[in-house]
């Protein structure tokens, strides 16, 4: 069967992936494993769980009307922790290493929602990844301004020499230049604008942002490189699982096919 136990997934015609669900009655009626709804391809699942009557739906929808505003609160405590904590000797060097570690680890955090959601079931982690996404894209700005500010003086000069010089800074920088454009079309509008493919076909370039920061953490790091190597761990997993979903499922797409043809 094509799709045997895939996700909810609904992709409207200009606009971003959505979630909706599908009541079992549309489910049944669909032979082809999708339906249409209103403009939007709707395919279907085969887990049951997204069948849900009318009061399970209503404390959902309680619950993501709360799950938005908790989530940006979380996200501004790193922010916040930089006023309390104490930056120690080194106040710049603290504010460095904290704001990029965010970057990063919020970075994570959006790779992590696509495979979480495709392991669980749970299609509501959607609504949370453009927050999260638009936190690290947060943390790399003020990363970046504590560079600018405390470090080079706001010297343009001082800074293409030390982009040119120094290959972390180079690739640090060429990352936080290819986040820009993705924090810009994060928007509804945007989305529109740029239509669902050609939107996701520029937001894959996270994944080359991963790698870079990556490169980026390697390089700068001297002596033990424990971390880096955690965070390159948990990147691998998540890209790996990634590259394992795809041939699986063209392996399934062309089974299937082949499958048809031989009828
Ligand atoms: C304009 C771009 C960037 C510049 C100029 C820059 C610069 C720096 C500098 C100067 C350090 C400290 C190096 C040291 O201690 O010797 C650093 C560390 C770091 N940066 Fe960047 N960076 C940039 C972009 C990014 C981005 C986009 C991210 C992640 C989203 C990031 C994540 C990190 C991390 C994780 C560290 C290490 C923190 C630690 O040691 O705890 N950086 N960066």
């Amino acid at each position: 069967m094509l799709f045997s136990n895939p996700p909810l997934v609904v992709i409207c015609r200009g606009s971003p992936p959505r979630l909706f669900y599908a009541s079992l009655s549309a489910r049944h009626s669909s032979k082809a494993g999708y339906s249409i709804f209103g403009g939007a391809v709707v395919i279907l699942s085969a887990n049951p769980a997204i069948t849900l009557t009318p009061m399970q739906r209503r404390s959902t929808r309680d619950f993501h009307q709360l799950g938005k505003p908790i989530l940006f609160i979380l996200g501004l405590l790193p922010l916040a922790a930089l006023f309390w904590l104490n930056l120690g000797a080194n106040p710049v060097e603290t504010m460095t290493h904290h704001t990029g570690t965010w970057g990063l680890r919020f970075l994570l955090l959006t790779l992590t929602v696509t495979p979480l959601r495709r392991l669980s079931g749970w299609n509501w982690l959607l609504r949370y990844r453009r927050m999260l996404g638009l936190f690290a894209f947060f943390y790399a700005l003020l990363h970046f301004a504590t560079y600018l500010v405390f470090d080079q003086f706001f010297d343009p000069a001082a800074i293409a020499r030390d982009v040119l010089k120094r290959p972390y800074i180079t690739v640090g920088f060429l990352a936080f230049v290819l986040l820009i454009p993705l924090a810009a079309t994060s928007t509804n509008a945007m989305i529109r604008r740029l239509g669902a493919r050609r939107w996701q076909r520029l937001h894959r370039l996270v994944y080359a942002i991963g790698l870079l920061v990556i490169l980026h953490y390697f390089w700068l790091v001297k002596a033990d490189l424990s971390r880096p190597l955690v965070y390159a761990a948990v990147l691998a997993l998540l890209l790996g699982y990634r590259l394992w979903f795809y041939y699986r499922h063209k392996l399934s797409i062309c089974s299937a096919v082949i499958g048809s043809t031989d009828k």
